[in-house]
């Protein structure tokens, strides 16, 4: 039997983030319902950061208290971006009235990046982290651990894996051993990745284990993403993020001449992972219809904002 490989689709959360028209909430809730429907492992459904850095997300409550997901099917995890306390709290409250929620943390290993993204350097995100992380542990919420710029930094440019390494270890000493369901998130935030980055990337990490661990987050400005997910896969990774139609990118991670990159899409992540040899147990047909809709939505809310912006 082929060996399973774990998808994320994350195109609720990074591929609308920086979209700057207004998604409609019930648009976004159709997406996670299609995307519940593909497969995936999980969908990374919305974002408890501060409406005021990325406004488009502010409805994250609304998004997953409107979610009509099929009674009794076993479907996808949800999880949710969390950059601090206050997140941590919306985001509890939303696990604790019933609809259990992954959270997901987010650093960088690039000092200027993190000022820019959180308004906080290394350190005192993961700081941060430690106030609420024993809290979302004992109430048994699993944890990503994302750290941004692991292959290259928009404004510092090439990252040392030592650096990615001594980020990931800081993150980890938060978690309590034992059954606990920790993913650390690699990255590469800006598409910079090649086979070969990639590879001195991961030696960084030789313990199998630990690669057992990491997810890898590709963004495709240079179409390079399919290639550094054949590259994972003869490492060891096992676990890959997405998004449908490709969408995406980190507000903070551009400049007006140079938007930034949009995810690997998840059609191509899930057909580059059946063609390795390995499984996913995603239904290509229904990640098609999940990605027309996102293309779909886009457009639309695209064409209300030209519209908008001309009257
Ligand atoms: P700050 O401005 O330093 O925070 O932002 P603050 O504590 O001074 O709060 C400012 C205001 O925001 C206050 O409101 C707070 O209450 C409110 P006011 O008193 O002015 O009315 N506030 C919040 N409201 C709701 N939920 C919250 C929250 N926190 C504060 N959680 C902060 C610091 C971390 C909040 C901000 O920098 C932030 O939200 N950053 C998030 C930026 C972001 O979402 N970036 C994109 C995601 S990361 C990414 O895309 C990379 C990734 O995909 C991996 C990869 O590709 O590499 C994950
Ligand atoms: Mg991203």
């Amino acid at each position: 039997m082929s060996e399973r490989v774990r998808i994320t689709d994350v195109s609720p959360r990074d591929g609308l983030q920086n979209e700057p028209a207004r998604v409609p909430t019930a648009d976004k809730v159709r997406l996670i319902e299609f995307l519940c429907a593909t497969g995936v492992d999980e969908v990374e459904a919305t974002s408890f950061v501060s409406p005021k850095w990325i406004p488009q997300l502010g409805d994250a409550e609304d998004v997953l208290a409107s979610l009509e997901l099929e009674a009794g099917r076993e479907g996808p995890a949800l999880s949710a971006l969390v950059p601090n306390e206050k997140g941590f709290e919306r985001a509890l409250a939303i696990h604790q009235g019933g609809r259990p929620l992954k959270i997901a943390v987010f650093t960088a290993a690039s000092e200027t990046f993190s000022r820019k993204n959180t308004n906080a350097s290394i350190a005192e995100t993961i700081e941060r982290f430690g106030v609420f992380l024993p809290r979302a542990f004992e109430a048994g919420m699993a944890v990503r651990m994302y750290v941004s710029c692991a292959v290259a930094c928009p404004f510092e440019g090439a990252i040392e894996p030592g650096a990615v390494r001594r980020v990931t270890d800081a993150l980890l000493a938060l978690a309590p051993g034992g059954g606990v369901d920790v993913e650390i998130d690699l990255g590469d935030t800006i598409g910079a990745a090649t086979p070969e980055s990639l590879s001195a990337l991961l030696d960084a990490f030789p313990e199998e284990a630990m690669r057992r661990r990491i997810a890898l987050h590709l963004h495709d400005t240079f179409g390079r993403a399919a290639s550094c997910v054949r590259r994972g896969l003869e490492l060891g990774v096992r676990r890959f993020d997405g998004a449908v139609a490709g969408i995406g990118g980190c507000p903070y991670a551009g400049t007006p001449e140079k938007p930034a990159p949009g995810n690997i899409d998840t059609e191509l992540l899930v057909g580059t992972i059946h063609d390795a040899g390995f499984e996913t147990g995603v239904d290509m047909d229904a990640l098609k219809r999940a990605g027309d809709f996102a293309r779909q939505i886009l457009a639309q809310c695209r064409a209300a904002a030209v519209k908008g912006g001309a009257s």
